[in-house]
């Protein structure tokens, strides 16, 4: 007798599919079979069974410039929870005058006391960090085994920093993730676009070319492949970058590109709209046009991208109108940390891109390993009990009402998805169940993440 049996449901994997019973005991799937009993069972005829999903790109109270990104610990996991996602990583940067060890401990004390779901942060390092290379050890003994490194914005890495910083991470045995855009030329295409009297949000995608997103990251691909590290390239945009990463992996380079919702989802003309409706989407890269878009999912189609994330990270109607008048002012990033696992069902299986498994792989799995998330993002026994009850009936028009994000729009409102969580378990506990969220403020943990292992 188990302490929770999951019955009747058909389980998806990222290798298979199979109708089975899974057995809970505590945190920890502790059966896969058939007929199985336990103290309390969940219902999951006609229902998949997967994974909790993996979110390894979220900002969640994240500050940038005098704006915090709009949803906290407690808030953005229990949306993430909403969609089905039980693991998130989330970013740490240090102070001046604080080690990477003790910039760990101040954000899990933020970040501890509120999760619903569990959590891992990735370290940024930024150029002031360049003297703090020799701390990386540390840090990924601290359960932090991946490192953010930008190519853009006013913090990014010139290419002499970017080679230290890779060599470090590599020494340390961690994970590079990048930002990979060119910032000369992007500075150089704002300050023309400004002079001209461009200063509208229909400017932001055009001053961030898809060529250049390419350029920089074949370039970091090349920088890591001389090192010898394994690279994840961040948000990924368009086909030009995606066949950087290709024909790396086609060469046998540890290279992994992620895309997201936005780019799936969405197409450059929402800058377009009036007034602040414009610069809602404002993200970077940017939103591109129909061609990228196929492009992406095409490339999830064939494998060559391995994962999807959301870099969640919305700020207030209020806070993007601030950038009216200047589209390079307006705080970047957008809200999708609950619609991710549903929207990549509804879309990968109406239109036939994805498989099942490919779902799977690339929501749950693929994320999970490239963390160095031993116990999570697979159905097996012995690992962490993070599932999902998926209903693919049930259907679900997104609006900033239906959805649980603390921003007060989203970038999807109107848009109607096939399939959505019912409910959602992490580590054995329910947390959300039938649209009800039953979990626990503080209830998530960070979890001390090992090697990359994809
Ligand atoms: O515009 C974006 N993507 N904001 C979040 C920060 C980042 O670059 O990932
Ligand atoms: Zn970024
Ligand atoms: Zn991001």
């Amino acid at each position: 007798m188990y302490d929770l049996v999951i019955k009747g449901g058909t389980v998806v994997t990222a290798v298979s599919t199979f109708p089975a019973d899974i057995g809970i005991n505590g945190e920890t799937i502790a059966a896969i079979g058939q007929n199985l009993d336990g103290k309390q069972q969940l219902d999951a005829t006609n229902k998949l069974v997967t994974p909790g999903a993996v979110d390894m790109h979220v900002h969640l109270q994240m500050p940038i410039g005098s704006f915090t990104s709009t949803d906290g610990f407690y808030s953005g996991t229990r949306a993430a929870a909403f969609g089905g996602t039980t693991t998130i990583v989330d970013f740490v940067e240090t102070q001046p005058n604080e080690t990477m060890v003790e910039a760990i401990a101040a954000r899990r004390a933020l970040a501890d006391p509120n999760v619903v779901i569990d959590y891992g942060l990735h370290m940024t390092i930024t150029p002031s960090d360049i003297a703090k290379l020799e701390q990386i050890p540390e840090a990924f003994a601290a359960g932090c085994t991946s490192f953010k490194l930008y190519m853009a914005y006013g913090h990014r890495l010139q290419d002499d920093k970017l080679l230290r910083a890779l060599t470090a991470v590599r020494n340390a045995s961690g994970i590079p993730v990048v930002h990979a855009e060119n910032w000369d030329v992007i500075t150089e295409l704002i300050q023309q676009n400004l002079a001209a009297g461009h200063t509208n949000p229909h400017w932001h995608p055009r001053s961030r070319p898809a060529l250049l997103e390419a350029e920089a990251t074949g370039r970091v691909i090349d920088i890591a492949s001389f090192v010898g590290v394994p690279l994840h390239i961040f948000h990924v945009s368009c086909g030009e970058a995606v066949a950087r990463i290709a024909q790396a992996r086609r060469q046998g380079l540890p290279v992994t590109g992620e895309t997201c919702p936005q780019y799936l989802f969405l197409t450059w003309d929402v800058y377009d709209a009036p007034g602040v409706d414009g610069t809602l989407p404002v993200c970077s890269p940017p939103i591109r046009d129909r061609a990228a878009q196929t492009a992406l999912w095409q490339a999830l189609s064939r494998n060559e991208l391995q994962i999807v994330t959301t870099d969640h990270c919305p700020f207030t109607y209020e806070e993007k109108a601030t950038g009216l008048d200047n589209y390079s002012q307006i705080p970047g990033g957008v809200p999708s940390i609950e619609m991710r696992f549903a929207a990549l069902y509804s879309q990968g299986m109406r239109q036939g891109w994805l498989s099942l498994p490919q779902w799977v792989a690339q929501c749950c799995t693929n994320p999970a390993k490239l963390m160095g998330l031993a116990k999570k993002g697979e159905i097996t026994v012995g690992y962490d009990a993070d599932l999902v009850i998926f209903d693919p009936a049930a259907s679900r028009t997104l609006s900033p009402d239906s959805l649980h994000e603390a921003a007060d729009w989203t970038p999807y409102d109107g848009l109607e998805l096939q399939g959505w969580p019912q409910t959602t378990i992490c580590r054995g506990k329910i947390v959300v169940q039938d649209g009800e969220f039953v979990g626990g403020k503080g209830n998530g943990r960070f979890v001390h993440r090992t090697q990359a292992n994809l």
